[in-house]
């Protein structure tokens, strides 16, 4: 039955003397709330009523200036205990809703009298000194609350992070305006499990030793920058030699060609080859020209297409992760914009604003198909309409193909401008693994 069975559907009677107690204390706990309640309010009342009929003389004995003035005051001290009312009720709505949150967790217990009672958010563990200051709610100056739509905010952090709590507490852990730890690995991959985004901290990141400046642009976009751009610690290799010769290895690295920006990443999207791999004039044609200006690539390896795109006065954000090479450094070297996401989390666009989305190997059939149905919807909601989402070599097997993803692509809405499958070819066998590349447009109503 799981989350959706109510109270009703579970045998009670073997627990029914500890129901009888929670029941006595939720009763006394009413009893208790509406009494404070009227306290708050008979309490601030007498005080007024007090103020009015001791410091005022009666209305004989005043001349009408006098009498105007004191109509005048009394005014001012309408409207202030109209302000205290008004505050009494905020404090009246939150003790309320703590007596929700109070009756809902015992409400739990009823249900689930044996076993304890799982944390529901954030609250309901113990956080303490800098953890604790970096993701409690924070009070808002008066006023404000309106526009916020609460007198507090809550810093935002990942709900999952609660799923992996000593790790969080290890990553809050840290001299206050100090140096930050050099835990780039272990951060992220607390993100990787969901903890995203992670809390702020009130640390510095060491700087790498002999920083110079970066490479002037248009030259930066296809430059190795300087080893002394970086800190190597959290990545296997040292240099940026060693990156580039990694793809000669047999070892298993992400985007193993992508940092040699003289190799395979020169010609990448140059030549369209009628098949599975589309070059960006014949994408972008499919438009009125200069109407493709910004947009995003999804997990863009070291920034080549942002690269090629920059070269078309087109500003793409590129999405990376730093999965054992400094990716989102490289990207930032090259003169372009990183931004380290994973595709778990929801784009930090507006809806309606991107002409243009271009994702390339990331997206595919890793993703679990619910997962995955969220992050496309999510690429629908941020295009314009008529806007574009180039869907680049997705993996998958065949039998998926048309039985997962073309209805899903269907159902969320796209309109295929162009459509290419074709297997994957190792050292000439063809597998039953498929790729397939689409441009899809977003319809313009
Ligand atoms: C009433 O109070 C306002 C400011 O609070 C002042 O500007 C005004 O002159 C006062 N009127 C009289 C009649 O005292
Ligand atoms: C990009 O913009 C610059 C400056 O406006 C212009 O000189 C150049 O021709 C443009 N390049 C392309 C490929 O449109
Ligand atoms: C998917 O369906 C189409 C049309 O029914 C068929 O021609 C194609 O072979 C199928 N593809 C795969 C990979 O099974």
């Amino acid at each position: 039955m799981g989350m959706g069975g109510g109270m009703d559907d579970y045998p009670r009677k073997p627990h029914q003397q500890n129901q009888n107690k929670t029941r006595l204390k939720i009763f006394l706990l009413v009893i208790f709330t509406n009494l404070l309640t009227i306290y708050i309010f008979t309490g601030s009342s007498f005080n007024l009523s007090l103020s009015d009929h001791t410091h005022h003389p009666s209305l004989w004995e005043l001349d009408p200036k006098a009498l105007l003035q004191e109509l005048n005051s009394t005014q001012a001290h309408l409207a202030s205990s109209n302000t205290r009312i008004a505050q009494l009720h905020r404090q009246l709505i939150s003790a309320n809703s703590l007596l929700e949150t109070l009756l809902s967790e015992l409400g739990g217990r009823l249900q689930e009298p044996t076993e304890p009672v799982k944390p529901s958010g954030f609250s309901s563990v113990q956080l303490s000194g800098e953890l604790k200051l970096a993701i409690s709610p924070h009070k808002l100056p008066l006023g404000y609350a309106p526009r916020v739509g609460s007198d507090e905010v809550f810093p935002p952090v990942g709900a999952a992070c609660l799923q992996f709590l000593d790790e969080l507490k290890q990553y809050m852990t840290y001299d206050v305006g100090g140096e930050c730890p050099v835990d780039d690995v272990f951060a992220q991959r607390l993100m990787l499990k969901g903890c995203e985004p992670l809390p702020r901290r009130r640390c510095h990141p060491k700087s790498p030793v002999g920083y110079v400046d970066p490479t002037p642009h248009p030259e930066s976009l296809w430059a190795t920058p300087a080893d002394t751009s970086i800190i190597w610690d959290p990545y296997s290799c040292k240099s940026y030699k060693c990156l580039i010769d990694r793809k000669r290895s047999k070892g298993h690295y992400d985007c193993k060609d992508c940092f040699d920006l003289e190799g395979r990443e020169k010609s990448r999207w140059i030549v369209d080859n009628g098949g599975l791999d589309y070059g960006i004039d014949e994408v972008l044609r499919a438009k009125p020209p200069g109407t493709i200006r910004i947009g995003l690539d999804i997990g863009g390896g070291t920034g080549t297409f942002a690269a090629r795109m920059r070269e078309r006065n087109i500003t793409i954000i590129t999405t990376s992760i730093n999965l054992d090479g400094p990716f989102n450094s490289f990207i930032a070297l090259r003169g372009l914009i990183p931004l380290h996401l994973t595709v778990s989390q929801r784009l930090p666009f507006f809806e309606g604003t991107l002409d243009i989305v271009h994702s390339m190997h990331v997206l595919s059939n890793w993703i679990p198909d619910a997962m995955l149905e969220f992050t496309l919807y999510d690429i629908y909601r941020v295009l314009r309409p008529g806007g574009l989402f180039w869907l680049d070599r997705f993996f998958c097997l065949g039998s998926q193909l048309n039985a997962t993803y073309i209805p899903m692509i269907d159902r969320i809405g796209f309109r295929k401008l162009r459509w290419n499958s074709g297997r994957k070819l190792d050292r000439g066998i063809e597998m039953n693994e498929w790729y397939f590349s689409a441009v899809l447009e977003k319809p313009m109503t």
